[in-house]
């Protein structure tokens, strides 16, 4: 048993998402839930800014002492997991697109994922459908302003489902029968995603599988914790959230997921 706090980390809103399935899973936790609110979007920058944006959240976590780190965020694991468990001596949980449950689903339709530029840019993603995806059933699309919409809690506007139908516009939607959120921010735009789609679309995240990597990484190591309530504290780039309107915000958040 360890009732230290669990780490988990994004750019910004979007490991809310995951925040709120592991309170789900492993409800007798402390969590302290940091989201780099000074830099976000990750997905629009390079690695070694993200690096260094993400190294300094895993400091701060460690002045914290938590047990464990979570980077909800695919952008963040696309470009340093590696480096990141090699850097620091805890264990540290990556979420990555569910390109293995898509391809386990897989009908005779195709699958698409959605994603930051930096995600489908980089190796991590390649390397994963090469192992996977060995019939290339799954298409790449990079989304640059989701995350922005998402920071601006504009999720279902007009705008929105303008830019994902601009953005959509040279695919043939009917050959899709899943989608998968390869990006913690997608997850609040579920509904409009769905709407833009002219059949029924199954949507995929990597939220579930990723806690309960967290959930198996705590027990084998006996680190679960027993605490008497569920505990979460919210840091904005290190800052501790107290002002009333960002709690509101938040509490928002988690009432969408
Ligand atoms: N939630 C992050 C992800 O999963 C968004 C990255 C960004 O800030 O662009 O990729």
């Amino acid at each position: 048993m360890d009732n230290r706090p669990i780490g988990i980390f994004d750019s910004g809103i979007g490991g809310i998402s995951v925040l709120h399935q592991a309170m789900q899973i492993l409800p007798k936790e402390k969590y302290i839930y940091y989201a780099d609110t000074k830099n976000v979007p990750y997905g629009l920058k390079n690695s070694s800014q993200i690096k260094e944006y993400v190294y300094n959240a895993a400091s701060f976590f460690l002045e914290q002492d938590v047990k464990s780190i979570v980077i909800a965020c695919n952008t963040a694991t696309s470009v340093c997991i590696k480096d990141l468990r090699e850097k620091y001596d805890l264990p540290i949980i990556g979420i990555e697109p569910a390109v293995k449950l898509a391809i386990d689903n897989c009908d005779e339709k195709r699958t698409l994922l959605l994603a930051t530029p930096v995600t489908i840019k980089e190796k991590k993603l390649h390397d994963l459908l090469e192992k996977i995806d060995t019939k290339s059933m799954i298409d790449l699309k990079a989304l640059p302003r989701l995350v922005e919409f998402a920071e601006n809690e504009e999720f279902e506007s007009l705008k929105v489902e303008q830019y994902l139908k601009n953005e959509l516009s040279k695919y043939n939607l009917n050959n899709y029968s899943q989608v998968i959120l390869g990006c913690t921010h997608f997850n609040y735009f579920i509904p409009v995603i769905k709407k833009v789609f002219p059949g029924e679309v199954k949507i995929l995240d990597g939220n579930k599988g990723t806690v309960n990597r967290l959930y198996q990484i705590l027990k084998t190591n006996n680190l679960i914790g027993m605490n008497e309530d569920l505990d979460v504290k919210y840091y904005f780039s290190g800052e501790l959230v107290q002002r009333r309107s960002d709690l509101d915000k938040i509490k928002r958040l988690h009432n969408r997921l």
